[in-house]
């Protein structure tokens, strides 16, 4: 008998699976960085399409590689008109995120080139992905509300284009470098689930449509990309400021959790965070309202003050703490923040994906097959006797 002590890693926690050039997150020193770079750096100077060129392409672009980058995205924006009439047919309440996993899939049987599988064609396959993207969660949004989708605007950037498509609106700069400061934020963070869902399907070789969709459903859960629309739904309940520590002592007796607090990596409050919750103040002052973001700051200390007094630790903020407020404050409904987020994420995941099927500097497992400790004790130590069904009773 093997008396060997299997040692069980619920939810991979600190188990190293691969190696990956895309991005590390320090969760100790609260250090984000895409390929080299700080994400402060990145959310002070550069734009979404300049990130997701780092991402895919492992380099800043140079102004010429930018404009052609751009000048590849935009034709890319508009969707196959089956897609569009598809959605149409989909029923109003459908879940936005259950729509764009869908709709996902959907462009994989249109993409021209769905049977090429070089590194080359899931490049051109990840900008479409990228491209479209926001269009699907825009067109979404006008159709459920019974209107046609708003076609792209190629004169806008990816992001002002994005608040264009979903509000009709063509936002002031401000408000477009807002979203895409909020698209840079989001693009990347390592070995999270959703990217770990998209690498596990692109290494059995599936392809990049079916690796990004699968990471889509996982976004969805409010454990993951979900938080942030569960924050504002939170918010919403809390609703003036002297309700804030009432709120924090009654879930926290009930055992619930506070959504936007802690993180399975970091030990120390979220970069981006600190540079959400700004945003998020001057967007309420921009729009006459920072009731959001005063409830969002009273919140979070009163929650890490309750958790530290209970716990004897400390508790984190993590990104989907402030960027609910800011969202809201932008006009975008509350069910969109976490498609927003894949919006963002899918530069991310697309660079995941390439990374796992052509590999980057050292030798990639062929396929994730993880083992279980098998804990069925159904017919004690033997294995079952098989009844016929007509004999079962
Ligand atoms: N509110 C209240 N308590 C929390 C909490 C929160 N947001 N996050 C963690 N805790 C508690 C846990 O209940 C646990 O308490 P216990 O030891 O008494 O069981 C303890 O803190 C450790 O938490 P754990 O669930 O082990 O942390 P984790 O690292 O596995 O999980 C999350 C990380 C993100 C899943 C978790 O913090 C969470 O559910 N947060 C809310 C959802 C959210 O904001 N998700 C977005 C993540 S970016």
């Amino acid at each position: 008998m093997d008396d060997c002590k299997v040692v069980l890693n619920t939810g991979l926690r600190g188990v190293k699976i691969a190696d990956t050039r895309i991005s590390d997150v320090n969760g100790d020193a609260g250090r984000l960085i895409y390929r080299g770079y700080l994400i402060q750096d990145l959310a002070a100077n550069a734009t979404f399409e300049e990130v997701a060129y780092l991402l895919l392409y492992e380099k800043l672009p140079s102004q010429r590689e930018l404009q052609k980058f751009k000048e590849r995205l935009i034709p890319e924006r508009g969707l196959p008109p089956e897609m569009t009439a598809a959605l149409k047919t989909r029923p109003f309440h459908a879940l936005p995120m259950d729509i764009l996993q869908s709709a996902i899939s959907m462009l994989a049987h249109h993409d021209p080139e769905i049977t090429d599988t070089s590194r080359e064609s899931a490049l051109r396959k990840a900008e479409r992905l990228i491209a479209k993207i926001p269009t699907i969660i825009a067109a979404w949004h006008q159709i459920r509300h019974h209107r046609e989708p708003i076609s792209p605007n190629p004169s806008l950037d990816h992001a002002a284009n994005f608040l264009h498509m979903l509000t009709g609106v063509r936002p002031d700069p401000e408000t477009a470098r807002f979203m895409d400061v909020c698209l840079v934020l989001h693009a990347e963070h390592s070995f999270n689930a959703s990217t770990f869902a998209a690498r596990e399907v692109a290494s059995t070789r599936a392809h990049i449509y079916a690796a990004v969709s699968a990471a889509a459903g996982s976004l969805s859960g409010e454990l993951h990309g979900g938080a942030n629309a569960r924050v504002m739904e939170m918010l919403l309940k809390i609703g003036t400021p002297d309700a804030v520590d009432s709120y924090v002592q009654t879930e926290l007796n009930a055992g619930r959790k506070i959504m936007g607090l802690g993180h399975a990596v970091y030990n120390v409050d979220d970069p981006r965070a600190f540079i959400l919750a700004p945003m998020s103040q001057i967007m309420g002052q921009k729009i006459g309202d920072t009731r959001w973001y005063d409830i969002s700051k009273l919140l979070e200390a009163s929650a890490k003050a309750a958790f530290n007094q209970r716990k004897g630790m400390d508790i984190v903020v993590n990104v989907d703490f402030y960027s609910a407020s800011l969202y809201y404050a932008m006009g975008i409904p509350i069910d969109l923040f976490t498609p927003v987020f894949a919006a963002s994420r899918v530069a991310g995941w697309t660079a995941h994906v390439i990374e796992e099927q052509y590999g980057g500097a050292s030798a990639k497992p062929v396929l994730y097959r993880p083992e279980s400790e098998y804990t069925g004790d159904y017919c004690g130590p033997n294995t079952c006797a098989f009844v016929p069904v007509a004999q079962r009773g």
